[in-house]
């Protein structure tokens, strides 16, 4: 593909609905597809329709959220509604072509609710129940991901243009004010008022970064967008560098998401093809681009000051904030972060407009939230649901609730920095305000959800460890603190404990939520506090006789 212009853009969308004539069959290819066998399927269904000489499609698309079904494949025949099939072999991909291609219809077997019936696309008007609401993930399992047209088919690089062509700085920055859209990397911090900041920030250069380091024991919602709608989180960070007037972007992604950093960068590669990235962008006075960078799996790499020493080649360690990044940041230049899910609803916001964003969601919390529903879950997967929704809706009513059966006991949001939510209170709208109420937080999008048989000592045990681990050393509260309390922890864990333990952790806890420097430090006694606050008697229940 040539450089594009404002008119090509234009008549390269909708050609795909215009000129569809055959069957066309698309294999879910994400990391969770392939880890179930998706290759095997791919290669079975074009072995199979090669064989018999079939004049129909077969391409890969993302992950469309439903893991626990993968291997997914979505049928399509011109005509008629797309059919999805989970849990496939490529014993049933082959029994699939051949039914179709001998009597014209489609078998039953393994047929699992489509994209169309469990998610409504971004533009269409909200509607009420516990239905998902797709802004984020709106071409995840819909679209070849290494195939920019499928991108620009589906209005792609629409949303660039209208701001290159149409809309100031400023006017861009108001927009995303009116949307209320915020931060989805954890804080929630307002997306309009950090590229202000940023923008209005004096330096050599700007840069904009995107963090795509996503940490979180459980949680894989940046990497499903990665891997399934690359373009769009380019996009998103091809206008914010506009906006706040960079000339150059930097992901940042761990090295262990090796098929996220392969699509982006082919979509990069691609979008410099087609001259959506280098000098003049589709012929503004406006020049980009873009370069990977890897991490290498260190949690608190994903903390902005140490991602930052990363990327400059530096060991990855938190610095003091002030100054904030947006004023001195990437090589002490003005420099703004942004979180994947963040960068992916910037399109839709400028396409759709901010009033339309902030007609989804609840309050303060705007648009929507992708949440990986993990644990004692019966359809574990990725969701994307307008903020506002309760929890008991995410996990009974999309996600079928616990596998067994059984009663959910708590769920824990936020991951290491969050906390748990016990089963009375699941009838709480999901937004920041109210998660934080219950002493947890949104966080990134980690949802684990717990039955009666999973005790909250062993997962408070799991996260203390797993912020002691991954602290960087660099400030006493957080290196002693975290130590501390684990070995407290343990000890009534292990039946050791006294009551007076109790005392000293939750002492302990607020020194440090206080005086870490950085926010793994300060975040990292959550899980424990909000379990003592919700579960204390299975804390007491351990400790030795005469403290019971
Ligand atoms: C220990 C730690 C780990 C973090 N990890 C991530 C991460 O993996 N991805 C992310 O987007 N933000 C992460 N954050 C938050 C970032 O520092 C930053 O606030 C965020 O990337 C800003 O983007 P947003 O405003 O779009 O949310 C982390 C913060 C801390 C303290
Ligand atoms: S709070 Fe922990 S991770 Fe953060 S700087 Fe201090 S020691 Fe390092």
């Amino acid at each position: 593909m040539g450089r594009l212009t404002l008119q090509d853009l234009d008549a390269r969308q909708g050609v795909q609905i215009q000129t569809f004539d055959k069957p066309w069959i698309k294999v879910g290819m994400s990391t969770c597809g392939l880890a179930a066998g998706a290759d095997a399927v791919f290669n079975a269904l074009v072995e199979t329709i090669q064989s018999r000489s079939l004049d129909w499609r077969v391409t890969r698309t993302g992950c469309a959220g439903m893991c626990s079904m993968e291997p997914l494949v979505e049928f399509r025949v011109p005509g008629e509604s797309p059919v999805m099939y989970g849990e496939m072999t490529p014993e049933l991909a082959r029994e699939l072509v051949t039914h179709f291609a001998d009597k014209r219809s489609l078998p039953d077997d393994h047929r699992v609710p489509g994209l169309a019936e469990l998610a409504q696309a971004a533009g269409d008007p909200p509607r009420t129940g516990p239905r998902q609401y797709r802004i984020v993930m709106r071409n995840c399992g819909v679209i070849d991901p290494e195939n920019i047209d499928e991108y620009i088919d589906r209005g792609g690089y629409q949303a660039l243009k209208k701001v290159l062509s149409s809309m100031t700085p400023e006017q861009v920055i108001e927009e995303l004010k009116t949307s209320g859209l915020r931060g989805r990397g954890g804080a929630g911090f307002p997306v309009w008022s950090k590229w202000k900041m940023t923008r209005a920030s004096i330096g050599d250069e700007h840069f904009i970064i995107c963090n795509g380091d996503e940490g979180d024991p459980g949680a894989y919602m940046d990497r499903s967008v990665l891997e399934g709608d690359p373009h769009a989180v380019v996009e998103g960070m091809i206008i914010g560098g506009y906006v706040i007037g960079a000339q150059t972007g930097f992901f940042y992604i761990r090295a262990e998401y090796p098929l996220a950093i392969e699509r982006i960068e082919k979509a990069i590669k691609q979008a410099r093809a087609a001259g959506l990235l280098g000098s003049n962008i589709l012929g503004a006075n406006f020049s980009f681009n873009i370069e990977v960078r890897l991490g290498a799996g260190a949690f608190v790499c994903g903390e902005e000051t140490a991602l930052i020493a990363s990327v400059e080649g530096k060991r990855g360690t938190p610095s003091p904030r002030p100054p904030y990044p947006s004023v001195r940041g990437l090589w002490k230049q003005p420099t703004m972060i942004n979180n994947v899910e963040t960068l992916a609803n910037i399109t839709q916001v400028l396409l759709h407009g901010g009033r339309w964003f902030a007609g989804i969601g609840s309050g303060k919390s705007t648009g929507t939230k992708v949440f990986a529903v993990t644990g004692k879950v019966k359809y574990s997967g990725l969701v994307e649901i307008p903020m506002g929704m309760t929890l008991r809706e995410v996990v009974e009513e999309i996600c079928g609730g616990t596998a067994s059966g059984g009663p959910i006991k708590a769920v824990q949001t936020g991951g290491p920095s969050g906390g748990l939510i016990p089963a009375d209170k699941l009838d709480t709208p999901i937004t920041y305000e109210h998660l934080q109420q219950l002493g947890s937080i949104m966080g990134s999008g980690g949802m684990i959800v717990m039955d009666e048989t999973d005790s909250v000592v062993e997962l408070s045990r799991f996260y203390l460890g797993f912020c002691v681990d991954e602290s960087c050393g660099k400030c006493a509260p957080c290196r002693i603190g975290g130590t501390q309390i684990l070995r407290l922890l343990n000890n009534i864990a292990d039946g050791k404990g006294k009551e007076e333990d109790l005392v000293t952790i939750r002492r302990m806890a607020h020194a440090m939520q206080k005086a870490s420097l950085c926010g793994l430090g300060q975040t990292a006694p959550n899980p424990i506090l909000s379990a003592l606050r919700y579960y204390e008697h299975e804390f007491r229940e351990r400790l030795v006789p005469a403290h019971k």
